[in-house]
């Protein structure tokens, strides 16, 4: 449609259905201002609006094995030690400006920048997240807002019937039980949560595989578990879950396989994994914790297999086999997959956009490498704190066994009133959100080995 006749067709009214048609194609396959000069009048002009050039591959360190530089990438207050990278990120120089980039050219024409962008932007988001994870197909990532979306359109869209059972532990987080007991609720499908161990100091990898395993019924169809407990820094050895797993559906029918559906955020951003180091079937995580993503911004890894028993909740705008179908009335196609998992409506795009810088940040500085930093800097934090009599450490200290999130107790002091005392003394922990509370520490990238030490001596002062 060109420059004239679009704008005669604004002033013309538009049936509901045209109207949306016109929108959606707008939006997902990009158009206006660019097509305007192209004079043509089909949907693959349209098309020929999305900018298809390939981006760039930006550098943002001068030097990536510096940890000083990589900590100036933030602009973190420097009157705290800020070991909450746990909680929500503070964005760094890349993903700031990014953001801000993408920002001002949407103020300035939000439609004809995002017909021009939305396509190879999200394009790159997926390929990059898709690089981080080490799989080959980016569309079976779904981009969410966070991993509470993904964990609720997860639990919420497997095809499960009445009867089968959702198998959790006692261990995981608010947002994986929530979503379960809503789950339960859509289904009737039944949902157990088992004790993985007594006492965590006493857990190996075997004993946690055991005792999950030995908790399996013939009506269990899928694990809901969590990767780094948020509640006590205890990291489950998945590997070994999976392959245990995989024993037990070789012995069932293709329609009684269990599926394993994991809350990966905090070791997301922080282990030098990819989804088939892990063997799940399902992997949750928000970028805006330990990756240093933009904040509401997550995704959704599924196998093939999984999408294969997966229902999309939220109508997605990235996927054109429904748009497609819903605009020529005929039905839908194919199996779900992440483009098709991906809720639909208009989003933050500068912010989803930029998950692609926040990668690009990550693996400049080094998969491996930022793995190894966090795991020392935790086992720093964890000696230091075992040593002190009034402190009684509950996160192992095993590499194996945990990764960034280190929880203990004061003695006689409660949780609440040692974060508030840590507070004033310009250290930033947190409180455990769980029955059980436990105060909690988060060392990462942007922290020193320094600061575990002046924070070491915060906590030995705290009597
Ligand atoms: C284990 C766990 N999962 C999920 C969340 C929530 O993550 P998001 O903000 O990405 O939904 C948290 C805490 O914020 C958590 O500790």
């Amino acid at each position: 449609m060109c420059c004239e006749r679009l704008r005669k067709s604004w002033h013309m009214p538009l049936s509901r259905r045209d109207f949306i048609a016109r929108a959606t194609v707008a939006l997902a396959a990009g158009a206006t201002a660019a097509a305007c000069g192209r004079n043509g009048d089909s949907e693959a002009d349209l098309d020929a609006a999305s900018d298809s050039t390939p981006l760039p591959r930006p550098a943002f360190l001068r030097n990536a094995d510096d940890w000083n530089e990589v900590r100036d990438q933030f602009a973190l207050s420097e009157d705290y030690i800020h070991m909450s990278a746990l909680y929500v990120a503070s964005h760094p120089k890349a993903v700031r400006d990014a953001i801000e980039n993408y920002r001002k050219e949407l103020d300035s024409n939000p439609v004809a920048y995002l017909n021009q962008q939305n396509r190879r932007r999200v394009n790159a988001a997926l390929s990059a997240a898709a690089d981080y994870l080490g799989v080959d197909e980016p569309n079976d990532i779904a981009l969410t807002d966070s991993t509470t979306m993904g964990l609720g359109l997860v639990y919420s869209g497997l095809r499960l019937s009445k009867g089968d059972e959702v198998l959790s532990t006692t261990r995981d987080y608010y947002a994986t039980h929530e979503a379960l007991r809503l789950a339960s609720m859509h289904k009737q499908i039944s949902v157990r949560q088992v004790p993985l161990y007594e006492n965590i100091h006493d857990v190996s990898e075997e004993s946690l595989t055991d005792s999950l395993v030995k908790s399996i019924r013939p009506s269990t169809r899928a694990l809901a578990l969590t990767w780094v407990h948020s509640g006590t820094g205890l990291k489950l050895p998945l590997r070994r879950i999976s392959d245990a797993v995989k024993k037990i559906n070789a012995g069932r029918g293709e329609k009684k396989q269990i599926l394993i559906c994991v809350d990966g955020v905090h070791g997301f951003g922080v282990e030098d994994a990819t989804m088939s180091d892990l063997g799940c079937d399902f992997f949750m995580a928000g970028c805006h914790k330990w990756l240093f993503g933009p904040r509401g911004t997550g995704l959704i890894w599924g196998s093939p297999r999984g999408w294969e028993n997966m229902l999309a909740t939220v109508p997605s705008f990235y996927d054109d086999g429904t748009r497609n179908a819903w605009m020529t009335g005929t039905d839908v196609n194919g199996r779900t997959d992440g483009r098709r998992m991906s809720p639909g409506g208009f989003k933050p795009f500068e912010h989803q956009w930029a998950i692609t810088e926040a990668f690009a940040l990550h693996r400049e500085i080094g998969k491996a490498r930022i793995a190894s930093r966090t795991h020392e800097l935790a086992r720093q934090l964890k000696e230091g704190l075992k040593g002190m009599k009034h402190i009684t450490l509950r996160t192992p200290l095993a590499d194996t066994l945990s990764a960034g999130i280190v929880c203990f107790d004061v003695n006689k002091m409660n949780p609440f009133a040692a974060v508030n005392r840590l507070r004033k003394r310009h250290v930033i922990a947190t409180v455990t959100p769980y029955a059980v509370r436990y105060v909690r520490l988060a060392p990462s990238i942007r922290n020193s080995p320094a600061e575990v030490e002046a924070v070491l001596r915060e906590v030995h002062a705290l009597r």
